[in-house]
C-alpha cells in the first residue's frame, strides 16, 4: 500500500470516528487539517450533508441583518472599521431606522432580526435595551439576536431581560499568543471566551465563531478552535475566511480560502450536529458560489442584509464585501433560487420552532393582503 494510501485511509477513519464519537484529540484534528485532499473533502461533505440533512431536511434558515453602528472603541488589527481607520465614513442608524428595518424584514418573512454593530459607546446600556425592548413589543414572534460585541455581565443581563434572545461573539482564534497577533494589547483571548460563558450563563442561545486562513494561524490554531467548540457547544457557529481590508494594517496579508473554510464548515457539522452553521457574507465574498458550496458541505442558514441600502457600502469589514445582489435581503427571490438549484430551499421560522417555506409566506400575505 502506498504511503499516499495509508494517509488517506488513516484521515477517513479519523472522520468515522468523529462523526460516531464526536471527539478527536488535538493533535488528530490538526493532522485531519493539515492532511486534507480533495478526496477527503469529498468524503467529508457526504457525511456532514447526511447529518445536517437528518436534522434540517433541505432547508435554509434566514436571518435579516441590521448593520447599525460602524462606530467600534476596538483597533482589530484585520477589521475595516477598526478605530484608527480615518477613511471609514461612521454612521450610526437612529432606533426609528432600526425599527422601520424590523418592519420591512418582517413583511419579507424574516423572523429573526440581527442587530450587529462595532463597539459603540453611544449605544449605553439605556439606549440599547429601549431598542430591544421595542422590537420585542413590535413583533413579538420574533427572535433577536444582538452582536455588539465584548460588554459586562450585567449589560448582558439587562439586555436579556428586555428580550434578547440570542448573541454572536466570534472567539476569532482561542489560542492567546495568536489572539495578541490579530488585537491590540488592551484585548484578549480570556475576556473574549468569558463573555461567551458570561452570555451561556444569562441564558442566551450563543453564537461564536471564528476567522479561517487569519494572518498567522496554524493548523494547530484551528486545533485548538474546534476543541473549544466543544467545550462552548454554542447553538451557533459563523467561521469566514479572512479577507484583507486595504485601510488595516493586515492590508498585504494572504486571504483565507474558501477551500479550507467549507472544509472546518463539515468538521464542524459533524463535531456539533444540530449547530446552526451560516454560510456567511466573507465565503460568498472570496467565492462567487462559496455559500452555495458552504450550504453542500453542512450549512444551514445565510443571513442576508436588511440594513437601509444608502449605509451598507460603509460596513465593510474587509474588501468587495457582498452587500447587493443575492446578499440584500430584498432578493429572497434570488437566494431562494440558488438554494433551490442545489435542491434546498429557504425556510422562513425563528428556526427554533415551527418551519413555513417561503412559498408559505408568500401566499399567506397575499391572502391578508385581498
Ligand atoms: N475578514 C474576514 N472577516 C472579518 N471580520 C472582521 N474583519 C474581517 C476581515 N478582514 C469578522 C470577524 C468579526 C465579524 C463580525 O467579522 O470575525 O467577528
Amino acid at each position: 500500500m502506498s504511503a499516499l494510501h495509508t494517509d488517506t485511509a488513516d484521515l477517513k477513519n479519523l472522520i468515522d470516528r468523529l462523526e460516531t464519537g464526536r471527539f478527536l484529540t488535538r493533535e488528530e484534528w490538526t493532522r485531519l487539517i493539515r492532511g486534507r485532499t480533495p478526496d477527503l473533502e469529498e468524503y467529508l461533505f457526504e457525511k456532514a450533508r447526511a447529518i445536517r440533512i437528518r436534522h434540517y431536511g433541505h432547508g435554509v434558515f434566514i436571518r435579516g441583518l441590521i448593520e447599525f453602528t460602524n462606530y467600534c472603541a476596538n483597533d482589530c488589527y484585520y477589521c475595516g472599521i477598526r478605530r484608527s481607520n480615518p477613511h471609514a465614513e461612521r454612521y450610526r442608524l437612529t432606533k426609528e431606522q432600526i425599527l422601520a428595518c424590523c418592519g420591512h424584514g418582517y413583511e419579507l418573512g424574516f423572523r429573526t432580526f440581527v442587530l450587529q454593530g462595532g463597539e459603540d459607546g453611544w449605544f449605553t446600556d439605556e439606549r440599547m435595551t429601549d431598542i430591544v425592548s421595542s422590537i420585542r413589543t413590535g413583533w413579538p414572534d420574533c427572535a433577536i439576536t444582538l452582536s455588539i460585541g465584548e460588554r459586562s455581565y450585567k449589560s448582558y443581563q439587562r439586555l436579556y431581560e428586555a428580550g434578547a434572545n440570542r448573541y454572536l461573539l466570534r472567539h476569532e482564534t482561542y489560542d492567546a499568543v495568536h489572539y495578541a497577533k490579530l488585537h491590540p494589547p488592551s484585548l484578549s483571548s480570556s475576556s473574549r471566551q468569558q463573555c461567551l460563558w458570561n452570555l451561556k450563563e444569562i441564558g442566551y442561545q450563543v453564537g461564536t465563531g471564528f476567522m479561517v486562513g487569519s494572518p498567522y494561524q496554524t493548523p494547530e490554531n484551528l486545533a485548538d478552535d474546534m476543541m473549544f467548540l466543544k467545550e462552548l457547544n454554542p447553538q451557533m457557529v459563523g467561521i469566514g475566511p479572512f479577507i484583507p481590508h486595504h485601510d488595516t494594517p493586515f492590508a498585504d496579508k494572504e486571504a483565507g480560502t474558501a477551500e479550507l473554510t467549507i472544509f472546518m464548515l463539515g468538521l464542524i457539522r459533524l463535531l456539533l450536529p444540530k449547530v446552526l452553521l451560516p454560510a456567511t457574507t466573507a465565503l460568498g465574498t472570496i467565492s462567487p458560489d462559496g455559500r452555495e458550496k458552504g450550504i453542500l458541505a453542512g450549512a444551514n442558514v445565510v443571513m442576508p442584509n436588511l440594513s437601509p441600502p444608502q449605509v451598507r457600502e460603509k460596513y465593510l469589514l474587509y474588501d468587495n464585501k457582498l452587500c447587493t445582489g443575492d446578499e440584500a435581503a430584498e432578493s429572497l427571490r434570488d437566494l431562494e433560487a440558488r438554494m433551490r438549484k442545489i435542491g434546498y430551499h429557504i425556510e422562513v421560522s425563528r428556526g427554533d420552532s415551527l418551519n413555513v417555506s417561503l412559498a408559505q409566506t408568500e401566499s399567506k400575505n397575499r391572502n391578508e393582503i385581498h
